[in-house]
């Protein structure tokens, strides 16, 4: 004993010596596990510096018209969090090393940013990723996102946006998967993955956020900030799944919604946000409110002044504030009033700490500083983002084969208000992407037709106004060729936040100029670039074929030219339905049974979508086996095979979505007429034949939740459908 005690001292003085005087803190001791990292800082820390933590401030640019409102305060060295919107990763280390090196723990601040489709390369908008049904290249879009990001001083984005979205009068369907849990679960995952690589730590990896957690697009009327009913059932079945798959994935946080979730906000929600987040997902990392929403609290009719919203918003479960400083106002207040105990602020701030531990912040607190030429745009990013564009582009219609254009085709009329704009197709939330970054729908019909087509161009229209002073010259231009491809759509702010509209119908401008250069009889192309579904039924009937392209993004130009001529075959798919007109909505394919088949229609119009769930046209033709399957008769821990096949019979290679779904006719809770429950993107070559396997496990994929989230898998008939084809079976006890 005596012997060592010397030895000992030794040693200590030792690691004094080695570390200028001081012994070694334990929360900056990397070698520690992170949990004992954060007990150690949470002992130093003083309330103040735990509140200042749970903070978040905004940088830079107001760039969000929805935003406004905030003033930009100056940033003290304790902020927990900053929105960063600089592109200046010299500017971002200033700010970091004011954190680490003049505030008394040198805790890192996290900064974050919307990081929605792209950072500087702008890919096309997630409604349009999810019609690509590629996981891979969605994943690649987020991790390029993510470097860009990185590179420019981000550590946290607010995505993926994983809201069922189902009512398209609602701007933000442009920021979803669509209309199915499943496709939102998938490429949330997708997405979580792309942006937060192997590990956290790892350079250019960023944290992604959930959002917005739960039921937002269920906002009323599909009008913004509303309240949103939503059954208990309906939650769980459909507005929870994507978020657990998510949690699951790893997902280092998760934003609280603007909505009120059936009386309760989504931001003072101790069901959405503690039992069923955090305790029954075990979720650790933190929540964030969405702008303001706990100031928001007060016009919800839940708190009565902010203090009252700041304490409802922490003991629901929301950890970090954003932008409008109530728990800075509030907490210690709150606390020494005793309503808040220190141990809620503690555990609050360890998610927080453990979040900017996992990134690696307190290791590694700076960014590289390199040019933006080296940080943005390489053309391995703008080929993904083409990949990603081609692929997202559903062709809806196709009639006699007017699409791909012909080789002997020697004069085209282009017309629209979309042809030369660099700026609306990017869709909303475009990060830092410049306008002049964009390669317009013009531009790259240039480069394909390279001479080869004779192309006379009018803009024909604007997008919305009365002005028709461009209608001869259109008509002119038409007549004169063999053919006419209009382009046409929506502006970029039309979608995305606190953009609704009451029809999803093509202002009536646009409408005519369809209806007058239809009159020339020449064969119309229709390309629609939108950030929703729209109401085509007065235009449907006019076009030859129709292509949705979406909001492409940076590299949607040559993507579209490359489809038109048949150099890549459309392999788009809708993931949100088409509805005839406005007044069908909601219609989404997977809704509950009807009470009398057949019945309740709209008497003035014809029943169902224009498009539907997983329509999609490729040039082509894919002919569908007859499903196999592995049993017809399973019990319910046995695993099942599906299988399909898939014959490319036409004259174009091309990529083949398989969408499997199941249908369960009868249970004790009524399930949709079919369900998504897995789906495959494959290349078929021409004169191949290709087998498709969809591998059920029964408790994942045929049994169903109920209202308080319990699963149950049930014996009795089962339909597998794929393509045209469906076959059942049974389970039995
Ligand atoms: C409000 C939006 O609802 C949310 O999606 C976004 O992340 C924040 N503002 C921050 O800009």
């Amino acid at each position: 004993m005596l012997k060592i005690r010397p030895m000992l001292f030794i040693l200590f003085a030792v690691a004094l010596i080695l570390n200028g005087g001081e012994t070694e803190l334990n929360y900056k001791n990397k070698n520690l596990p992170i949990e004992e990292r954060i007990d150690d800082l949470l002992i130093r820390m003083t309330l103040e510096e735990k509140i200042f933590q749970m903070n978040q401030w905004t940088y830079g640019k107001n760039a969000n018209p929805n935003n406004i409102e905030s003033k930009i305060m100056e940033v003290r060295p304790e902020i927990g969090s900053l929105l960063y919107r600089s592109i200046s990763p010299v500017y971002r280390n200033q700010i970091q090393r004011k954190a680490i090196e003049e505030s008394r723990l040198g805790i890192p601040i996290i900064f974050g940013f919307d990081v929605i489709h792209g950072y500087r390369t702008i890919f096309p908008i997630p409604l349009a990723q999810a019609c690509s049904w590629n996981t891979e290249l969605v994943k690649k879009s987020c991790e390029i996102a993510a470097k860009e990001a990185w590179l420019s001083g981000i550590d946290w984005t607010f995505s993926p946006m994983i809201d069922v979205a189902r009512d398209p009068r609602w701007g933000r369907v442009a920021e979803s998967y669509g209309e199915d849990p499943y496709a939102n679960s998938i490429f949330g995952v997708a997405a979580v993955n792309g942006y937060q690589g192997e590990k956290l730590s790892d350079k250019y990896t960023i944290a992604a956020c959930l959002k917005h957690y739960v039921g937002y697009s269920l906002s009323e009327g599909g009008r913004e900030y509303r309240y949103s009913d939503v059954s208990a059932q309906t939650l769980w079945e459909t507005f929870l799944p994507p978020y657990e798959a998510g949690i699951r994935a790893g997902a280092a946080t998760v934003m609280s919604g603007f909505n009120d979730i059936s009386g309760i906000p989504a931001t003072a929600n101790y069901y959405t946000l503690t039992e069923i987040l955090k305790q029954r997902w075990q979720h650790d990392g933190f929540v964030i409110s969405d702008w303001a929403s706990i100031r928001n609290l007060i016009y919800q009719g839940v708190a009565k002044d902010r203090k009252d919203a700041g304490y409802k918003a922490l003991m629901a479960g929301v950890e970090m504030g954003m932008v409008d400083n109530i728990y800075l106002e509030n907490l210690n207040e709150l606390v020494e009033e005793e309503k808040i105990p220190i141990a809620t602020i503690d555990e609050a701030v360890r998610r927080i700490l453990r979040i900017k531990f996992r990134l690696g912040l307190f290791e590694n607190p700076y960014v590289d500083e390199l040019e933006e030429k080296e940080r943005y745009l390489k053309p391995e990013y703008l080929q993904i983002s083409k990949q990603l564009a081609a692929e997202s582009m559903v062709l809806l219609k196709n009639e006699n084969n007017v699409l791909p254009l012909k080789l002997k085709l020697k004069n085209i009329a282009v017309i629209g208000p979309i042809l030369k704009d660099s700026i609306n197709i990017m869709g909303s939330w475009v990060g830092q992407g410049k306008a002049s970054d964009v390669e317009t729908l013009y531009e790259g019909l240039v480069k394909e037709f390279n001479g080869k087509i004779n192309m006379s161009y009018s803009p024909g229209c604007d997008y919305d106004g009365e002005d028709t002073s461009n209608f001869g010259q259109a008509r002119e231009i038409a007549e004169k060729s063999e053919m006419v491809i209009l382009f046409m759509g929506e502006k970029r702010n039309w979608s995305g936040e606190n953009a609704s509209r009451s029809s999803i119908a093509l202002p009536r401008i646009q409408e005519q100029l369809v209806e007058m250069i239809h009159k020339t009889g020449k064969p119309i192309v229709l390309v629609l670039s939108s950030g929703r579904p729209l109401e085509l039924i007065r235009l449907e009937k006019m076009a030859d074929a129709i292509i949705e392209i979406w909001q492409p993004g940076t590299a949607g130009g040559s993507a579209l030219a490359e489809i038109l001529t048949g150099k890549i075959n459309p392999s788009g798919k809708l993931a949100i339905t088409f509805p005839q007109t406005t007044g069908q909505i909601p219609m989404y394919y997977n809704r509950r049974k009807q009470a009398v088949p057949n019945l309740g229609h709209y008497q003035d119009i014809p029943e169902g979508p224009l498009y539907q769930f997983g329509h999609g046209l490729s040039y082509t033709n894919y002919s569908y086996g007859k499903i196999s399957l592995s049993k017809n008769q399973i019990k319910k821990n046995e695993k099942l095979i599906a299988e399909i096949s898939v014959s490319n019979n036409g004259i174009y290679d091309g990529k083949e979505t398989v969408l499997w779904f199941i249908a369960d006719p009868v249970a004790s809770i009524s399930r949709p007429v079919k369900e998504l429950k897995y789906f495959e993107k494959k290349e078929i070559k021409v004169g191949e034949t290709i087998v498709y396997q969809f591998y059920i496990d029964p408790m994942r994929d045929l049994s169903f939740i109920d209202s308080k989230g319990d699963r149950h898998l049930e014996s009795g008939d089962y339909f597998i459908k794929a393509g045209n084809q469906e076959i059942n079976f049974v389970i039995i006890d």
